[in-house]
């Protein structure tokens, strides 16, 4: 690439300011060009080296379930060939509990801004990324409809699904490789039932949260569905961003403290299990 090209596509430091600032809210940080990073609500910059990532350069990767596409992007970021990101195309797709739709639609539009998967496109053009967004829900993932993975991964989406098991089966279906599941579990259901599966249905209308499984429950699930567990990282913390909204109420405040205490950081308790699609005959 010439000089002169290099310096028309690369944007300056004012440009990727204004593309951050204009995306209404940035669920993921993502560091871009000239040290600037989005105020993602989560940032998982630093759970990175928890996740069992296993070599990706040359493979077909998915991520499933992308908003801002951190995930998308870091398997670029490691050697993927190609990488396909899914997400629904708007925010009233979530699988929202009967009683809380019509307050989600608004609080979500609040949120989110009309457009879902903008915060997704500035950080790909910023990033000059080849990572393609399609629209899908989880549900649909079909190999007529995206081909077959060597590696598929999604995170912190089980527990917003109404049917994960239903989900998990369908990522099964075009996952020829290795799936990842980096996803939410219950900390004190794990320490007082480190051996039996539980998911305490949540049903929160607000967060769209179902299912809150410990560590036994989530290696279950994804068991049921016909995946091999192959490792399994210790349970880590998500930290928030700096975009988050501040935790002011005091029982939050305690559970962080335990959370500190327990997993080192404050922060969404998950933990990272590697699979392969076991045979089923
Ligand atoms: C909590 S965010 C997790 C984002 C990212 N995967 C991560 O690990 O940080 C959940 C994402 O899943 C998407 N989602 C919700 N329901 C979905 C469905 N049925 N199929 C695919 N994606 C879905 C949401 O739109 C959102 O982008």
């Amino acid at each position: 690439m010439s000089d002169a090209t290099s310096a028309a596509t690369t944007p300056t430091a004012d440009e990727v300011r204004q593309a951050v600032d204009s995306v209404p809210l940035w669920y993921h940080t993502i560091d871009l060009p000239h040290g600037i990073s989005t105020p993602g609500w989560f940032d998982l910059r630093p759970i990175l080296d928890k996740m069992l990532w296993p070599d990706l350069t040359g493979k077909r990767c998915l991520d499933v379930g992308t908003w801002d596409g951190f995930l998308a992007f870091e398997m670029e970021r490691r050697g993927a060939s190609e990488v396909v990101a899914i997400d629904i195309p708007d925010h009233t797709q979530w699988d929202v509990p009967v009683r809380g739709r019509a307050h989600v639609a608004k609080t979500l539009d609040v949120m989110v801004g009309e457009e879902k998967g903008n915060g997704f496109e500035t950080a790909h053009r910023l990033l000059g990324s080849k990572v393609q967004r399609t629209i899908s829900s989880v549900y649909d993932l079909t190999p007529d409809k995206v081909g077959e993975f060597d590696f598929a991964i999604c995170g912190s989406l089980l527990l917003h699904l109404r049917d994960p098991v239903r989900a998990l089966e369908a990522i099964r279906s075009v996952t020829r490789g290795q799936f990842l599941s980096t996803d939410f579990l219950r900390l004190r259901t794990t320490i007082m039932h480190p051996r039996k599966p539980i998911a305490q249905l949540d049903g929160d209308p607000a967060l769209v949260q179902w299912w809150h499984p410990n560590l036994a429950g989530l290696r279950h699930m994804i068991h049921t569905a016909g995946f091999e567990i192959t490792k399994q990282s210790r349970p880590y913390a998500i930290p928030l961003g700096v975009g988050h909204p501040p935790v002011t109420a005091l029982k939050d405040k305690a559970f962080g403290l335990g959370r500190r205490a327990l997993l080192g950081r404050d922060g969404l308790p998950h933990v990272a299990i590697l699979t392969e699609p076991s045979r089923l005959d």
